[in-house]
């Protein structure tokens, strides 16, 4: 008898090289309000969803300070402190002006307020993945990588991360601080950060795939993906998540949502087994 839980399945990597998560993770920006901004509408579905993704063997949660503002940080604290044997990877460096507006700030000052904030609402005395969620083009990207240096040295976190960013800013990060994780999106129809994801995966840095589920036109009727799909009895967005985890060992897909039908939906991918012809199907016709 196997007591192994699903999201154990997908396999484990080693954040930073020491933290080790079940690669099939969860992103908690879907539990909040319209446009990512106040609460969510069904407060107590969002609190069930949380509660069950450590059930289902979901160890590495990301967030955001600005996802709700602090509501998402709020409702994991709530739903999973004190976080036994988690990753509670947080981002910072967006503000937020009202429902879908964002705006990069990366300011040094303000960037060390975000993460000492986020401790305090995570309730952490470090913040084990903690992601510059933007580069901000208005602040020069040295004061950016000094300030995020010095909280790692002053143990505020222990793990770097980026987002949205190139292999050029990757390899300017690298002179500050290791790099641990790299969070652009990437997906079945959008596949613009292919070389970031091979530079991740020479450097053993973790690749956090957003947007994982989205596959865009590439479902058609009789589409690889829909005659693959159907063979194995799954849903599109199960075969998207399966062909991340087989697409490269460094990758850490974090579907989102707010209910908990499709998060058990969204684990179960961890079960999936894809061949390598099944592969190489989709991949020709995602590419
Ligand atoms: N670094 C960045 O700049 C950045 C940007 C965006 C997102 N992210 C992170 O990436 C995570 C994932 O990105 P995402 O939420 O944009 O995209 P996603 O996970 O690909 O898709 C989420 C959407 O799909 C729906 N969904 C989820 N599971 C489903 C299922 N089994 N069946 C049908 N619909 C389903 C959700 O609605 P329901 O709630 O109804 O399930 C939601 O609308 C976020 O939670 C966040 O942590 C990062």
């Amino acid at each position: 008898m196997t007591t192994q839980l699903p999201a154990a399945a997908s396999g484990q990597f080693f954040i930073g090289a020491d933290l080790p998560v079940n690669r099939l993770g969860y992103g908690a920006m879907r539990i909040t309000g319209e446009g990512i901004w106040g609460e969510p509408t069904d407060l107590k579905q969002a609190r069930a969803t949380l509660t069950r993704t450590r059930e289902l063997g979901v160890n590495f949660i990301d967030t955001a300070d600005s996802y709700g503002p602090y509501v998402s940080e709020d409702l994991i604290r709530e739903a999973l402190h004190p976080y036994p044997d988690m990753v509670i990877a947080t981002k910072a460096g967006q503000t937020r002006h009202g429902p879908n507006i964002w705006k990069p700030l990366g300011r040094p000052e303000y960037l060390r307020q975000c993460a000492l904030m986020s401790l305090r609402r995570l309730g952490l005395e470090r913040i084990d993945l903690w992601q510059l969620h933007r580069i901000d083009p208005q602040v020069p990207e040295a004061e950016q990588f000094e300030v995020i240096s010095e909280m790692r040295k002053e143990g505020l976190i222990r793990h770097v991360g980026l987002s949205e960013v190139s292999v050029a800013q990757i390899e300017a990060a690298r002179k500050y601080f290791p790099v641990a994780t790299v969070q652009n999106r990437y997906n079945l129809s959008d596949r613009q950060s292919e070389a970031v994801l091979d530079y991740c995966g020479q450097h053993a840095i973790g690749f956090i795939p957003w947007h994982p589920l989205a596959a865009g036109a590439l479902p058609g009727p009789n589409s690889a993906v829909a005659q693959i799909a159907r063979r194995l009895g799954i849903t599109h967005g199960q075969l998207a998540l399966a062909w991340l985890l087989k697409r490269s060992p460094v990758i850490l897909p974090i579907p989102g949502t707010s209910r908990i039908a499709h998060l058990e939906q969204n684990v179960a991918a961890a079960t999936v087994e894809l061949s390598d012809e099944d592969f190489a199907a989709i991949s020709a016709q995602a590419a």
